[in-house]
């Protein structure tokens, strides 16, 4: 939540901040600002709402500043309000801040330097910052420290409570760019004389691939000499830049009209790529199934917690019921939000997974952070046991987690998450089978049985996108002014009943809920009528039947029907008002198929009504914040 990015180096600041910012608006939209030091002053510009506010802005100001900080909010502490934007500033204006986090003692702060005659102006937790370090730099006894502006910003992290990352720069040093990571995402970008800082690696590639990703409790000095690094004790720490292995076409919309559209279609892509990576050729001698996990991870392993947040939840839902239906491991899913303060007890043989598409999401951090710390001091087989799935490796979640399986969607763009949710089933499905090989609880034929039906689900995904495009722009026609939807669905499409309504909710704003099909006549019924239309997942298999009689209730009380369904034989067109078809695959792998109707259906609707379908309100792509 909110972007941050910096740069110090010899073009103009301006330019390459806004165009770093672009690529980090994903992460949060409510108002936009960026600042320079030139000729002396600090050059402060923001505006309300989002990027192209602040574009125009700064239009008419040309700045050949050289060095400068910028920041793209998801507002925590006050309004959406261009008083209330980054950066923000002490009351000399000589410090200049941008912050993503949240400072939790902000008040106490605020408070003991507004007795030390500090004035403040806007309603946010970051103010205090630049107060602080103005308060610091005041204080320091001359000659002290060779960089003042550094040793007052160690001061004044040491005082904030709170997860976060900044980007600092001072009229009165106007060489220094220092950044400073605790809890929140912060990378370091080399260039050739020039250096970068961002909250994430799309808004620096098009200018390095050499990256340094800062650890928490590390401040970084940029200078046109380099960069150097502390711990927050002020102990000097050696790092080495790496490569990033980053294609810049990925976070380009390649003729979609959005990222999301885009991205839905990516989907057959992301499982061939899961496919060559978590699973060997058929002829190979080797176990099929190739996670580079190892061994003891597995061993007598008795039940497993899975923490996560939104899709990711979703996701790990469908997990549960891979991990306990084929290899036998009874499975608990969390919100990461609730686990945090209420764990389940720990044991040794319990392997804890977080699932997150960023990595970054601070409430699936937390859980799996307060996972380990109650593990440590226990032997080693207690510790080892934490695994996260995620899509960013080189996350916070990678440096969290002793092992982790890599997701292969790509960077992922439009704030309402597809191809991603799609990955992480893939690594559910070689997770699973992985352990039911390992556990001998499926035989070898069924194994493989399944392993050839996941390869053939690339092409059934193509053949969905191709027929679904028109029919779900038709619905869409239709349903634009709709006020609620009902998803049902049962056993392994009772999760995908909650994505499509999730989707739809992000991105449309229309009310939407998803209920395993057969709870609807124990409350939810009572709210359809014709106005409430009913999307129901019927796939040929366990629950099939079961699924056709809880629609058939449905349109008994006057719902319109949509069916996600294999169109088989009249049935389906006699039961259900609409069709949206997919393939006749086995139940257990349908969910890969069955949620992109239903992505397409949302994308749909809320282009229909003309809505930001790549940033929707309120959201932010990475929540970084509890
Ligand atoms: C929905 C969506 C969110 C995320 C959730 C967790 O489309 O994108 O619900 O799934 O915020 O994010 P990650 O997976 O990054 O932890």
């Amino acid at each position: 939540m909110c972007g941050i990015v910096g740069y110090i180096g010899t073009q103009a600041a301006t330019d390459i901040l806004l165009a770093g910012l672009e690529k980090l608006e994903y992460r949060g939209y409510d108002s936009a600002g960026i600042a320079t030091v030139w000729e002396g002053e600090v050059n402060c510009v923001r505006a309300k709402g989002k990027l192209h506010n602040l574009r125009s802005k700064l239009e008419q100001i040309e700045t050949p500043a050289q060095i400068g900080i910028g920041h793209t909010r998801w507002a925590t502490h006050g309004k959406p309000e261009e008083y209330n934007a980054h950066p923000h500033m002490d009351t000399a204006k000589r410090v200049a801040v941008v912050q993503n986090g949240i400072i939790e003692n902000y008040r106490e702060l605020r408070e003991e330097l507004k007795g030390k005659g500090h004035q403040f102006v806007s309603e946010t937790d970051t103010e205090v910052i630049p107060h602080l370090i103005a308060e610091f730099l005041k204080n320091l006894p001359p000659s002290s420290s060779s960089s003042p502006l550094l040793e007052a910003i160690r001061q004044a992290v040491n005082r904030l409570h709170g997860a976060f990352a900044l980007a600092v720069i001072s009229a009165d040093y106007p060489d220094e760019l220092i950044v400073v990571r605790q809890q929140a995402p912060l990378v370091i970008g080399f260039g050739q004389g020039e250096l970068f800082c961002a909250s994430d690696t799309p808004a620096i590639v098009s200018y390095t691939r050499a990256v340094l990703p800062l650890e928490n409790g590390e401040i970084a000095r940029l200078t046109p000499l380099g960069v150097e690094i502390y711990n927050f004790a002020g102990d000097r720490l050696k790092k080495q830049p790496r490569l990033l292995n980053f294609n810049p076409a990925m976070v380009e919309k390649q003729g979609f009209k959005h990222f999301m559209l885009k991205e839905i279609h990516e989907q057959p892509g992301v499982v061939r790529a899961s496919l060559e990576a978590y699973f060997n050729p058929a002829e190979s001698t080797e176990s099929p199934i190739n996670l580079g996990l190892p061994a003891d991870l597995y061993t007598d392993l008795e039940q497993i917690q899975i923490v996560a947040c939104g899709t990711s939840w979703h996701a790990a839902l469908i997990g549960k019921y891979l991990l306990e239906q084929l290899a036998g491991i009874s499975t608990q899913v969390h919100y990461a939000s609730e686990y945090r303060y209420a764990a389940s007890p720990v044991t040794a043989n319990t392997l804890i997974i977080g699932v997150t598409q960023s990595g970054e999401t601070a409430d699936t951090l937390a859980a799996l952070a307060m996972e380990k710390e109650r593990r440590q001091g226990k032997e080693p087989k207690y510790q080892a046991r934490l695994l996260g799935i995620t899509n960013r490796p080189e996350s916070s979640l990678g440096h969290l987690v002793p092992h982790i399986i890599s997701t292969l969607a790509g960077i992922e763009i439009g704030v309402a998450a597809t191809k991603t949710f799609t990955a992480q089933l893939m690594a559910f499905y070689a997770l699973a089978l992985d352990l039911a090989a390992r556990r001998q609880t499926v035989s070898k034929d069924i194994l493989e049985k399944i392993i050839n039906g996941l390869r053939q689900i690339p092409k059934e995904i193509e053949a969905t996108l191709e027929s679904q495009e028109r029919l779900t722009e038709q619905l869409a026609h239709e349903f634009a002014e709709t006020k609620d939807f009902i998803f049902v669905g049962r056993g392994i499409n009772f999760p995908i009943a909650l994505e499509g309504a999730l989707k739809l909710k992000e991105i449309s704003y229309i009310h939407a809920e998803g209920y395993p099909a057969g709870e609807m006549k124990h409350g939810p019924i009572a709210l359809l009528d014709a106005k409430v239309p009913v999307v129901a997942i019927a796939i040929p298999g366990s629950v099939y039947e079961k699924v056709i009689s809880n629609a058939q209730e449905a349109k008994a009380r006057d719902s319109r029907l949509i069916g996600v369904t294999p169109v088989k034989d009249g049935e389906a067109g006699e039961i259900f008002n609409d069709l949206l078809p997919v393939s006749d695959v086995e139940e257990l792998l349908s969910p890969i198929l069955t949620v992109v109707p239903l992505q397409l259906l949302a994308y749909h609707i809320a282009a229909r009504r003309g809505l930001d379908v790549d940033q929707p309100r309120n959201l932010a792509k990475s929540v970084t914040v509890e």
